[in-house]
């Protein structure tokens, strides 16, 4: 049994896909969530910079006293999850338990990838996906403009806007005649109905954070480190800008008894 908390990172709201996960499959654990919006998005940056920025998210959880640290970003998981291995704490990120469930999906054998711009440079799901399922066919497809307009929140501008690089994006996917598709970035499944009604019903959507809060689920059962308690766990919010926004939009993502209290703080 161990009552810390678990960590969750993002560059901003996406990992709230994994905090309502947790929610869900791990009702009694606390948890601390970091978003750097004061840097959002990562998907545009290099390597070594991510790499940094990784290292700087890391440090902070482990200031909390996690107890183990989902990284609820595609991105960050696909350049730099081997460098957050070694730091004494249980780490999961997305990739890797998105690809198995891609895999146990797919009826077809035909994969669609979506994530930011770095995140398909890396290569890191593709990759993964050639291991776990090596009879399938692949398909990446970059879309930088989704998560600065998710972060954006929701405005009639915004959603024309949102609606067209859906269009532009996902055309290639459909054509493809993808049974599954991966929504690499934890912010996509934030506009999961635009996207269903460009793919089609019928295309089984893989949230990466739940893969990933799964995988983490089984971690500390195994290790005996689920939290036990008998109240729903609590939640903390740390962003690194804007706090009054942050809580503003988590709202609208984050259904049910999280009252939301969002602090900032430098990285
Ligand atoms: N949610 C992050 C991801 O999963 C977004 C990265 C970004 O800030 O561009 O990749």
């Amino acid at each position: 049994m161990d009552d810390r908390p678990i960590g969750v990172f993002d560059s901003g709201l996406g990992g709230l896909t994994a905090v309502r996960r947790v929610r869900r499959v791990l009702p009694a654990e606390d948890v601390v969530y970091l978003g750097d919006t004061g840097r959002v998005p990562y998907g545009d940056r290099s390597a070594a910079t991510i790499l940094r920025y990784a290292s700087e998210d890391m440090d902070f959880l482990l200031g909390q006293n996690v107890k183990a640290v989902v990284v609820a970003c595609g991105t960050v998981s696909s350049i730099a999850l081997h460098t957050l291995l070694d730091r004494g704490v249980p780490v999961v990120g997305v990739v890797l338990p998105a690809a198995e469930r891609a895999a146990a999906l797919t009826k077809n054998g035909r994969i669609g990838v979506t994530g930011t711009a770095a995140a398909i440079r890396a290569g890191a799901y593709a990759a993964a996906l050639k291991k776990r399922s090596p009879g399938s066919e692949t398909l990446a497809v970059a879309c930088p403009m989704f998560v600065p307009l998710i972060e954006g929140g929701s405005t009639a501008s915004g959603e024309a806007l949102l609606e067209a690089a859906a269009e532009e994006y996902l055309a290639p996917i459909r054509d493809f005649g993808a049974d599954t598709l991966i929504l690499g970035c934890t912010h996509y499944p934030l506009i999961a109905e635009i996207i269903r009604r460009r793919v089609g019903s019928g295309v089984q959507l893989v949230d990466v954070a739940a893969a990933a809060v799964d995988e983490m689920k089984k971690l500390l059962t195994e290790k005996g480190a689920l939290a036990e308690r008998d109240r729903p766990g609590s939640l903390q919010c740390w962003v690194t800008h804007s706090p009054g926004r942050f809580a503003a939009l988590a709202g609208r993502f984050l259904p049910g008894p999280d009252t939301l209290r969002v602090r900032q703080t430098a990285l």
